[in-house]
């Protein structure tokens, strides 16, 4: 029976716009899921979406739908990238899926009949878009030292997990188990600043939101981001039904890949749950890097993502999947520029491995009408060529087997580059002039063949569709010529094969040109985006036809004079202006579509009226603490509504 190998990538927080950095992540994973297969493996590859929170809820509750509702429209887009991106998985798990709600109530329900969870009282500094909890000594400058935004004080009634209870029985068991946390420094990071230290009981439920699965045993209560996630690895085989039978089969997971800032809670916390669970430990959790853009981590809130999108329908997917595990060396961040990326395709694709299939079909079917003959006699250079082939083949499982993809690919393109080499040597365009020397031309072909052959193989795991263009072109299908074991042996493409030219595989980029062009597209999906947030924006905020109201409706919008002291265009869009309003002692920042009607400059030391009780609201990245009136006449131009006196004191009621 085939060995199995379970393998997740995190659950993804449903955004509208995954990035390249996320699809890193998976596409690290697809291609181990890949890799083990050709070896045989019974592999079960889990992705998902981490669907509960309270940025959910008030995402949902400001478009004016169910968070459900909301989640549904994200989904389905990431299910869509994935399917761009070639990615194989096995199961798509959604935290608000039934089997999944059920088994973590059970889950939470056993922690707390056994003592592992308590209940007593919360107080902490929350971030919202992080839904994080914080104490007071790891706030940054009283931020959150996670994405620096402001954080809010919380109290409130909580059930705890005994993590503490744990603390020693995670250290011996990570130094006991060397392989567990990958790479190293990660595992030393995590034994030095955050086990030895002293690890805190952690907070498990909320009451301040809804968005999540409710506590069965005490329903104001709603279980809490980590136990929910981290639990995916376990109910997605069924863990907790009445049929776990691929739990058995699969757990323990051989390895969780995780980006590096979540290495803690998946070597910390969830150990500590499957140790009180009484399960066993995943074999291993691989903590890969970032992908930075401008020295930093890309972030939609910062506006510098990239679109996978955009790269995969001007490149293919085969070149985005080979860039990003070659470019960086997995673990380690790594520098995204489009420029890396246009000379990767040009250098290793277009030049190294495209030209080499090219000029070897073309040359078989122009000296020998695309069938190479039996007679063959042998060059003095073939040993070589074949040693570096046997060192590769020999090399790339253990490489692959340690996900240093990167390396791996390094030793494949060895092969590649050693293959052109050979091409130099032997000068087959020579060989071609003499009669006397067919044979040793067939035999330089073959080789180099069997080569791109050994080459096709290899690429699988990291390129789901050049392979299948390469067998093409050398006549040969999909079976014992194409298995993974086979990139082992010197001489299994078979001799009579008829070989094809196809279609340049990778074309050559004009770097300048590109550039340009590029950007104007990353431009143009972007605008496409705010556009569409935009319209939404707009559209929420169209007024429904109202029925009369009353006094006491009136006396609830609170409605102040301002002085707007600063103003400036909010990049990216076309009519939003970021604008500091004095409101009498404060001052607020209020986001107003009123560009192009007026300009920053226009806007300064102007009297406005404010409403002022409105919740915040982030747009673009940008939080509204309120909103600036205006009348707009029917053709769409606006006006400041203003007071009549211009010297009128801000912050002064209106009524
Ligand atoms: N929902 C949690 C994970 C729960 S797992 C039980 C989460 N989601 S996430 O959507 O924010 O991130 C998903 C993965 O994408 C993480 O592994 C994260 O590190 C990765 N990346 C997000 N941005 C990235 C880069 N810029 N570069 C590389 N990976 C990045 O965390």
């Amino acid at each position: 029976m085939a060995e199995k190998f379970y393998i997740t990538t995190p659950i993804y927080y449903p955004s509208d716009k995954l990035h390249i950095g996320h699809s890193y992540c998976t596409v690290a994973t697809d291609t181990m899921a890949r890799y083990k297969r050709l070896r045989g493996y019974d592999v079960k590859f889990l992705t998902g979406t981490d669907e509960h929170g309270q940025k959910i809820e008030r995402i949902a509750e400001k478009q004016g739908i169910t968070p459900k509702q909301y989640v549904d429209k994200i989904v389905s887009g990431i299910k869509d990238l994935w399917k761009e991106l070639d990615i194989s998985y096995d199961h798509f798990i959604r935290t608000t899926d039934d089997y999944h709600v059920k088994s973590v109530q059970k889950i939470f329900k056993q922690l707390y009949d056994q003592g592992d969870i308590y209940k007593s009282e919360y107080e902490g500094w929350y971030c919202t878009p992080c839904e994080s909890f914080y104490t007071d000594v790891q706030l940054v400058d009283g931020k959150c030292p996670d994405c620096g935004r402001e954080v809010e004080r919380l109290k409130e009634e909580s059930y705890f997990f005994r993590l503490s209870k744990y603390q020693d029985r995670l250290i011996k068991y990570i130094e006991e188990h060397p392989e567990f946390i990958q790479p190293q420094t990660r595992q030393n990071e995590m034994i030095n600043n955050f086990l030895k230290p002293g690890l805190e009981d952690l907070c498990v439920s909320r009451t301040s939101f809804n968005w999540g699965i409710p506590v069965t045993f005490d329903p104001k209560h709603i279980v809490y981001v980590w136990v929910d996630a981290l639990t995916n690895y376990i109910t997605a085989l069924g863990y907790g039904s009445d049929d776990d039978s691929e739990f058995k089969k699969y757990w323990p997971a051989d390895v969780h890949v995780v980006g590096k800032e979540i290495v803690r809670f998946h070597t910390i916390i969830w150990p500590a749950m499957l140790m009180a669970l009484d399960l066993p430990l995943p074999k291993q959790v691989f903590g890969h890097g970032w992908l930075i853009i401008d020295g930093g981590k890309m972030s939609k809130s910062k506006g510098n993502v990239v679109d996978p999108k955009v790269l995969v329908d001007r490149y293919g997917v085969d070149a985005i999947r080979y860039f990003l595990l070659r470019e960086i060396a997995f673990g380690q961040d790594g520098n995204f520029t489009n420029e890396a990326l246009i000379q990767r395709i040009n250098s290793d694709l277009a030049n190294d491995l495209g030209n080499l299939v090219s000029r070897t079909v073309g040359m078989i079917e122009k000296y020998f009408d695309g069938k190479i003959p039996s007679d063959r006699e042998e060059t003095e250079f073939d040993a070589s060529l074949k040693d570096t082939a046997k060192a590769v083949t020999e090399k790339v499982d253990t490489l692959l087997d340690k996900m240093l993809f990167s390396d791996a690919l390094t030793e494949i393109w060895t092969l590649i580059r050693r293959s052109n080499k050979y091409v130099d040597e032997t000068q087959p365009w020579v060989l071609a002039k003499d009669d006397s020397q067919k044979a040793k031309l067939a035999n330089v072909l073959y080789n180099l063949s069997e080569a791109i052959r050994i080459v096709s193989v290899l690429i699988q795991p990291f390129m789901p569709n050049t392979p299948k263009l390469i067998w093409k072109q050398l006549g040969v299908s999909e079976g014992e010529a194409t298995a993974w074991d086979s990139a082992k042996t010197w001489g299994v493409l078979p001799a009579d094969t008829v070989y094809t030219k196809g279609d340049v595989i990778f074309p050559r980029i004009d770097m300048k040109k590109e550039l340009a062009e590029l950007e104007a597209a990353m431009k143009a999906a972007q605008a496409a985006s705010v556009a569409n947030q935009e319209k939404k924006a707009e559209e929420e905020q169209k007024e429904e036809p109202v029925p009369e109201i009353t006094i006491d409706d009136f006396d609830k919008i609170k409605l102040k004079v301002g002085t707007v002291i600063a103003s400036e265009k909010m990049p990216g869009s076309k009519k939003l202006l970021k604008n500091q309003i004095k409101i009498g002692n404060e001052t607020r920042q209020i986001l107003s579509g009123i560009s192009p009607n007026y300009t920053p400059e226009e806007m300064v030391g102007k009297k406005v009226i404010v409403l002022t009780n409105l919740p915040p609201r982030k747009m673009m990245g940008e939080m509204s603490y309120g909103m600036i009136l205006v009348a707009e006449d029917e053709n769409g131009e606006l006006s400041l509504a203003s007071v009549d006196k211009a010297d009128f004191a801000d912050g002064s009621s209106i009524s």
